[in-house]
């Protein structure tokens, strides 16, 4: 059985201890963090954690952040917390950043996928916050089955895991709308992991350069730091196309390929920034942020109202707009089409 706790209108104390009393007894609950849900499990508690990459279908090398509400709980969970660390956590936590630290021992080898290093992260949501409290520290991965777009709405989290998992709290929409940046910390130069909901350029103000992990851009080499860079990501149902290059370039060869697909006898829809005629229309908004919050579930509502083909617009690769460009890439399957 699932207990959905409806907490839209903000923090209820009742039902947080509810939660709370889940994951202290080694279950999971999806919560609303600031960037997606996530599905969360006592980091510490090796069968619960366990119990995570079940329910989603994930692959057991692919490690799990680790959230905390406070930053003493940073020294359980990593052994070394070098100078950058602290220079970003002062700054950007609670936040949509997440560090890849030196682990101690006591994180499980199921949380970190094996690693010697722990992801950790403190959100920038009241609820997250105030369920981390009340338990203890709380793995999560985004709450979505393995390989679909990440949540934004309890719905979502239902659509995959209703019955499947103890708790989903229902904070309502997430939102920034995609998954945090991650860094890495551990070795010698902080490495971009996942551009996400803080921006490149925010962190490169406080730390300076950063390395860019090649297969953030898509190539697959050197897996091994990043483990889940080499899983099929966010994809819906339909097939996905991205349109990428000048505006007016990418308006004429959007309206091309709906007419093209119709012309196939496929159902298209599109998702931009501006209306276009198709069989099925999501408007992203105008703003990167707008674009950020409303991509999952675009791919999400498209592929229910049962379209063949997806057909996104590109937008600039700055700020929030790296997190967006790497999602739907990926979504894609790096089927770009350049105008
Ligand atoms: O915004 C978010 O980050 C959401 C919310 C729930 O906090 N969580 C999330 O988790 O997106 P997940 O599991 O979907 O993505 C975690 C990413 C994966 O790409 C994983 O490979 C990477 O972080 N990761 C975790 N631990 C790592 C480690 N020790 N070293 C390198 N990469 C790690
Ligand atoms: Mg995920």
């Amino acid at each position: 059985m699932t207990v959905v706790i409806n907490m839209r209108d903000g923090v209820d104390e009742r039902g947080i201890k509810i939660a709370a009393r889940f994951i202290l007894e080694g279950k999971l609950v999806a919560f609303p963090t600031e960037t997606v849900y996530g599905l969360g499990a006592d980091a510490l508690n090796a069968r619960a954690v366990r119990r995570i990459f079940e329910a989603k279908g994930r692959p057991a090398d692919n490690p799990l952040i680790v959230h905390i509400a406070d930053f003493s709980d940073l020294g359980r969970l990593a052994r070394d917390v070098p100078r950058e660390a602290r220079l970003l956590a002062e700054r950007f936590w609670p936040g949509p950043l997440t560090m890849v630290l030196p682990r101690n021992e006591n994180v499980p080898d199921v949380t970190t996928g094996g690693l010697d290093t722990v992801a950790v992260r403190m959100p920038a949501h009241p609820i997250a916050l105030a369920l981390i409290r009340a338990s203890t520290p709380v793995a999560a991965p985004s709450a979505n089955i393995s390989g679909k777009p990440s949540p934004t709405l309890a719905e979502h989290v239902i659509d995959d895991f209703y019955g499947r998992i103890e708790c989903i709290i229902d904070g309502g929409e997430t939102k920034i709308g995609v998954e945090s940046t991650v860094i890495d910390l551990s070795s010698e130069r902080p490495t971009l992991l996942r551009p996400g909901g803080l921006p490149l350029e925010e962190i490169e103000k406080v730390i300076g350069g950063v390395e860019i992990h090649p297969a953030v851009r898509g190539k697959l080499v050197d897996v091994a730091r990043s483990p889940g860079m080499k899983y099929k990501h966010y994809s819906p149902n339909a097939r996905v196309i991205v349109v990428e290059g000048k505006r007016e370039n990418v308006r004429r060869k959007i309206t091309e390929l709906v007419h093209e697909y119709r012309a196939d006898g496929l159902t298209v829809g599109v998702m931009a920034t501006e209306e276009y005629d198709a069989d099925e229309f999501f408007h992203l908004g105008s703003t990167e942020e707008e674009v950020a919050r409303n991509l999952f579930r675009a791919l999400r509502e498209l592929d229910k109202r049962g379209v063949d083909v997806i057909i996104a617009e590109g937008i600039e690769e700055k700020g929030l707009g790296f997190a967006v460009m790497n999602r739907l890439r990926k979504a894609a399957g790096y089927r770009i089409v350049w105008a």
